[in-house]
C-alpha cells in the first residue's frame, strides 16, 4: 500500500444544475438531493484517496442558511483532510452560481467520515494525508479535533479521552 499521499490527489469538483425534479414546492434545491451529492463527491474523494470501496460513517452537522434556486449551476469541490486508521475525514465545499446573474455565493462547508473495507465489509488501513497548502494544513490539524468531537458524540470515545478538545470546554479548568 502507498503509506502517503497528497490531499491534493483526492481532489473531486462535480457540477450539477438545479432542475425542476431536484426542487421543493418554492422552487429551491431539495435539502436531501444536496445531501446525496455531498454523499457521492465525498465518496469519490475517500476512494480517490484509498483505492478501496468506502462507506459513509457519519456527516457532520451540515445547516441551510440560504436556497439555492431552480437553475442555479450548483459546484461541490471535496477532498480527503486527514487519514487515521481506517477512516478518513472529506471536506466538501459547496457553490451556487446564477450564470446569467453573474451571481455565485459559497452557501455550504461540511465534513463527512468515511470507512475504507474490503469486500466483506471490514475496516481496513488507508494512506496518510501529506497537507501542502495553507488550507490543506489547517483542514488536517482541525481535523483531530473533529474526530474526536464526533466520537464523543457517537459514544465512541470517552469525553476525558478527548484530548484535543479539553482547551475548547475548559476541561482542565479547575
Ligand atoms: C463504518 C463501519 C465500517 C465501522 O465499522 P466498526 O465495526 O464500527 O469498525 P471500527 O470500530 O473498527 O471503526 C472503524 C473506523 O470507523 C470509524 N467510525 C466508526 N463510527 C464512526 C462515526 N460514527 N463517525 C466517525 N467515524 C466512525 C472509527 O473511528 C474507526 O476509525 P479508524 O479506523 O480510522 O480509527 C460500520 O459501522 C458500517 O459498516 N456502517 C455502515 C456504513 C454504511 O452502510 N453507510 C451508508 C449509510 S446508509
Amino acid at each position: 500500500m502507498t503509506k502517503q499521499k497528497t490531499a491534493k490527489e483526492s481532489m473531486v469538483i462535480m457540477t450539477e444544475m438545479v432542475l425542476p425534479n431536484d426542487t421543493n414546492t418554492l422552487n429551491n434545491l431539495m435539502g436531501g438531493r444536496l445531501m446525496h451529492w455531498m454523499d457521492v463527491v465525498a465518496a469519490i474523494a475517500a476512494q480517490k484517496h484509498s483505492n478501496r470501496i468506502v462507506v459513509t460513517a457519519s456527516a457532520d452537522s451540515i445547516s441551510f442558511k440560504q436556497p439555492i434556486n431552480l437553475g442555479n449551476v450548483v459546484t461541490l469541490r471535496s477532498q480527503v483532510t486527514r487519514a487515521f486508521n481506517s477512516s478518513m475525514e472529506v471536506f466538501i465545499e459547496v457553490t451556487a452560481e446564477d450564470i446569467p446573474a453573474r451571481k455565485k455565493i459559497m452557501t455550504h462547508r461540511a465534513f463527512f467520515t468515511f470507512v475504507a473495507v474490503d469486500q466483506n465489509g471490514r475496516p481496513i488501513e488507508v494512506p496518510e494525508v501529506l497537507p501542502e497548502s495553507d488550507e490543506e494544513k489547517d483542514l488536517f490539524d482541525g481535523a483531530l479535533r473533529r474526530r474526536q468531537l464526533r466520537l464523543v458524540l457517537a459514544k465512541r470515545m470517552k469525553p476525558e479521552d478527548a484530548v484535543e478538545l479539553r482547551s475548547i470546554f475548559n476541561l482542565d479548568v479547575k
